[in-house]
């Protein structure tokens, strides 16, 4: 009987596949040999591969105008990056080389859209969508970007008062975008989304606040199912509200040309991940296309704000197995070197699950396993996967000379962010070394550490001592 862990990989999924495969029995990542990465820097690490990046970006372009091509589709389409999924330089700036524009939620993100000012990486004719609650210092600063020449800036009201804090204090005028509240799915603890206007609020609205004011011209129409793209009724039930929606609103606004669809692509988090983006771009073009046709209104430029589709794939986190211990006669548990709770914040928050690969050690025969995490909660384990409610990884013999490794594939949005990378963490366990792995004008792999692991004293400073 083949038991390796090999067989179980090449049984269960098509493997080799993009982006992972094997070289003298070690694990490729984008044809990165991740054993001598581990070899020079150590374990545990995070590494963001960035030409994934550029990638995607070519990938979803490509996807939306050939659509919109094929169909006779009139608007453009715009891919905005939206920064909150990685605001690190490497990836936004990797993402500006490519012409995204960008999508920023909060007062401290735009001063990071000043500082990329600054360093050369935007000119101020970038558009640049703002969503969110606003704070009285996210108004101050979105209205000083407007003031100071971002002619392309859109604003995007998510409560109403914020209009009138952009009317008394824009000097010429300032581009609205207005974002609906979408219905939540029908599992979900609420009805209707807290982020954005009821939808019956938004033509009134419209009428009372924008319609005659001279300093506020609306833009864009806004929506974002938060669970995501999907190919279900939900889903095109909510486009298809948003794009009437955006019909009425057309017919009262002589400016309005954008519908901003949000992000929520999906990336692969599973070996057996099947998402025919082709066919989903296809169908939110002629979705929008007809019924745009029935209500009689041209249709709008599409702009889309894709963050986790944009960096997600571009991230791994590797860790090395310190002690494995046999809990009772079924329960193994791999102890491995940092807390999962802290570097894959979103694994132990909301179950999310990435592609979780051994680095070595295929050869082995496999057996079931829990992933246990340095820290002292009892929540900081990780034991299932996509595709099963169990993870198997190789067996971890003592005799074996090299520790066993094991990378989380796909992490590359939203864990830094949610986690503090480099603040405070549970248990005091480090944030991880981060390395940026590129490649050069030849197209070899060239990497360099982006940060150290954290050090004692970092933390020690931060709580004051
Ligand atoms: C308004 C808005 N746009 C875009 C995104 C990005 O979503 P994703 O990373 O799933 O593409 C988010 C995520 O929270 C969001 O709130």
């Amino acid at each position: 009987m083949a038991n390796k862990y090999f067989d179980l990989i090449d049984q269960t999924f098509y493997f080799p596949q993009n982006g992972f495969d094997l070289e003298n029995g070690y694990l490729t990542f984008n044809n990165i040999p991740l054993i001598h990465l581990i070899k020079k820097y150590g374990s545990p690490l995070k590494l963001t591969y960035l030409p994934s990046i550029g990638r995607k970006i070519k990938e979803a372009r490509n996807l939306f105008r050939r659509a919109m091509r094929s169909q006779g589709y009139s608007g453009k389409y715009h891919y905005c990056y939206c920064t909150k999924s990685s605001h690190f330089a490497h990836v936004v700036e990797e993402a500006l080389d490519h012409g995204v524009q960008l999508e920023i939620s909060s007062a401290y993100d735009v001063d990071l859209i000043r500082r990329l000012l600054e360093r050369g990486k935007i000119t101020k004719d970038i558009t640049i969508v703002c969503n969110g609650f606003k704070p009285l210092n996210y108004l101050q600063a979105i209205t000083g970007l407007i003031n100071d020449g971002f002619e392309n800036l859109i604003t995007v009201v998510d409560n109403a008062h914020e209009l009138d804090y952009y009317s008394k204090h824009v000097n010429e005028k300032a581009k609205i975008g207005i974002r609906v509240a979408t219905e939540e799915e029908p599992n979900f603890e609420f009805y209707t989304s807290r982020l954005g206007l009821r939808g019956a609020d938004v033509i009134p609205l419209f009428n009372e606040k924008i319609k005659d004011n001279p300093k506020l011209e609306l833009h864009m129409l806004h929506f974002f199912v938060d669970t995501g793209i999907k190919d279900s009724l939900y889903y095109w039930g909510e486009l298809k509200k948003a794009v009437r929606l955006y019909g009425a609103l057309k017919q009262e606004s002589e400016q309005l040309h954008a519908l901003n669809i949000g992000g929520g692509m999906p990336i692969r988090n599973s070996l057996g991940f099947e998402f025919d983006y082709k066919y989903m771009v296809r169908e939110i073009v002629s979705n929008i296309l007809e019924a745009c046709e029935e209500i009689e209104v041209p249709e709008p430029d599409i702009y889309t704000e894709f963050g986790k589709y944009t960096v997600g794939e571009s991230g791994a986190t590797i860790f090395s197995v310190l002690e494995q211990k046999q809990q009772n006669d079924s329960e193994m548990w791999y102890m491995i070197d940092n807390s999962l709770m802290t570097t894959l914040p979103d694994a132990w928050g909301i179950g999310e699950r990435f592609i979780l690969l051994p680095i070595n050690k295929w050869d082995n025969n496999y057996h079931r396993v829990n992933i246990g995490g340095l820290s002292c909660d009892n929540s900081d384990y990780y034991n299932s996967e996509i595709h099963e409610s169990q993870v198997y990884l190789p067996v971890n013999k003592e005799t074996d000379e090299e520790k066993l490794y094991l990378g989380f594939f796909h992490t590359g949005a939203y864990q830094d962010n949610i986690s503090g990378y480099g603040g405070i963490k549970h248990c005091m366990i480090p944030s991880p070394q981060h390395i940026i792995i590129d490649l050069d004008e030849e197209g070899n792999l060239v990497d360099r550490v982006l940060h150290p692991k954290q050090t004692a004293e970092s933390m020690l400073q931060i709580l004051g001592y």
